[in-house]
């Protein structure tokens, strides 16, 4: 497999949480630059900018876990909760164990960190004020309801000096902003993250075993958005790596595919909760927005250099083999190997799951929706004769990894 770098991975799942919500567009983008705008100033070491912002362009990912809107910015009717089921999805991951703390206090004022509840080491403390403060900078000067001049906004937050933002972050943003480069930077739209921050972060490409971990741990954070999906993700994942044996696909490709089975949804953090929870079947328009997610993935996945394969394989799953699958209508002969066993493992993960106005299939009623879609030409046969041929054994695959991902979810949400 190619090298995946950590720079580009964080940067594709922060451009991801930019499809939830207009109101949030390039808000994860610009507060990850005014925190690298900020980090030589105080001289900071590459280790502990890339933590910085790599905080920073993850920041609000709780908010997207939450059963709230983020249109027009309802971010500051719920500040602690979102920061602290941020540090939730993110406290697991090794690479990202401080940048969760860095989530968890990024709207806690100075004062109150001060008191240092969890006893973390004083460099978090202030990364995460400094977190605080820029996230505040573009509310005030980009997206909040009222918005304020470079020259005002220096004003206003300097009014906060040892109360909400310590005096050394206040400090650095000062110097920083006092340069009209720091808000062309902030502006800047067009130019690659890596060219932006590249320098500022200490980049390190991911080990495979590392890049299995980062696609669970993101799987959670498309699934744990609602009850209905909590367990879909993985359950793809894993029944697509056991197909997958079963083709004689190698090891390597296994290992591809459950990345792929792991991140094929990725495109529903574009679909609102409300359509996932809906307790009825979708409408037309509906079925759109939940059909749109296809065309995120390809948008997110293939923005990350080295991930061009595990992308494909991923973001068709929903095309047919006789073309009438969506996003492009792909069919036969376009549709590999690993897509074509994504499809089938998508379908029959989700029909044997419970959906909101339905009870999960038994498996004589799955396997009559499996040979009906063989028969029409939208799955590929020989990949469903190998699921019945293995049913019972697949069948119990799924259900323990599906119940084990379950048992996650319900302890991520109980506290
Ligand atoms: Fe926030
Ligand atoms: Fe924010
Ligand atoms: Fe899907």
């Amino acid at each position: 497999m190619k090298d995946v770098y950590l720079l580009d991975l964080i940067n594709g799942i922060s451009n991801a949480l930019d499809y939830v919500s207009t109101a949030v567009t390039g808000h994860h983008r610009r507060v990850g630059i005014a925190c690298a705008t900020v980090a030589p100033t105080l001289g900071l070491s590459k280790t502990d900018a890339a933590d910085l912002i790599m905080a920073a362009l993850l920041h609000d990912i709780g908010a997207f876990s939450l059963n709230f809107s983020l249109d027009g910015l309802n971010f500051d009717a719920d500040l602690t909760e979102h920061a602290s089921m941020g540090f939730k999805l993110l406290e697991g991951h090794p690479l990202l164990n401080r940048s969760a703390y860095l989530v968890k206090y990024h709207h806690t004022p100075w004062r109150e960190l001060l008191k240092n509840p969890d006893k973390v080491d004083k460099d978090i403390l202030f990364f995460s004020n400094l977190l605080n403060l820029m996230d505040r900078v573009d509310v005030l000067s980009k997206i909040g309801t009222n918005i304020f001049s470079p020259h005002k906004l220096r004003e206003i937050i300097s009014g906060y000096s040892d109360t909400i933002y310590s005096e050394r972050a206040i400090a650095a943003f000062m110097e920083a902003s006092s340069k009209q480069e720091f808000w062309d930077r902030i502006e800047d739209t067009e130019t690659p993250i890596r060219e932006l921050l590249g320098e500022t972060f200490g980049d390190q490409s991911i080990p495979e075993e590392q890049l299995l971990h980062f696609s669970r741990f993101f799987s959670h954070i498309i699934d744990f958005r609602s009850r209905h999906t909590a367990t879909h993700s993985l359950g793809v994942a894993e029944m697509a790596v056991e197909l997958a044996r079963l083709a004689g696909m190698d090891a390597a490709d296994q290992r591809r595919i459950r990345l792929a089975g792991n991140l094929h949804d990725i495109g529903k953090l574009a679909v609102p909760v409300t359509l996932l929870d809906k307790p009825a079947p979708l409408t037309h328009k509906e079925f759109e927005t939940v059909q749109y997610h296809a065309h995120v993935c390809e948008q997110v996945l293939h923005s990350i250099p080295g991930m061009e394969d595990i992308a494909v394989w991923a973001c068709q799953h929903h095309e047919r083999l006789n073309g009438k699958g969506y996003p492009h209508g792909r069919r036969g002969s376009e549709l590999s190997l690993g897509s074509r066993i994504l499809a089938v493992a998508d379908v029959y993960t989700a029909i044997t799951e419970d959906r909101p106005y339905r009870d999960g299939m038994i498996p004589q009623e799955a396997k009559e929706v499996l040979t009906t879609l063989a028969k029409s030409g939208d799955l590929d046969q020989d990949i469903i004769h190998l699921l019945f041929e293995n049913y019972e054994n697949l069948d119990i695959i799924r259900s323990l990894v599906q119940a084990r991902a379950l048992d996650d979810f319900k302890r991520f949400r109980s506290h």
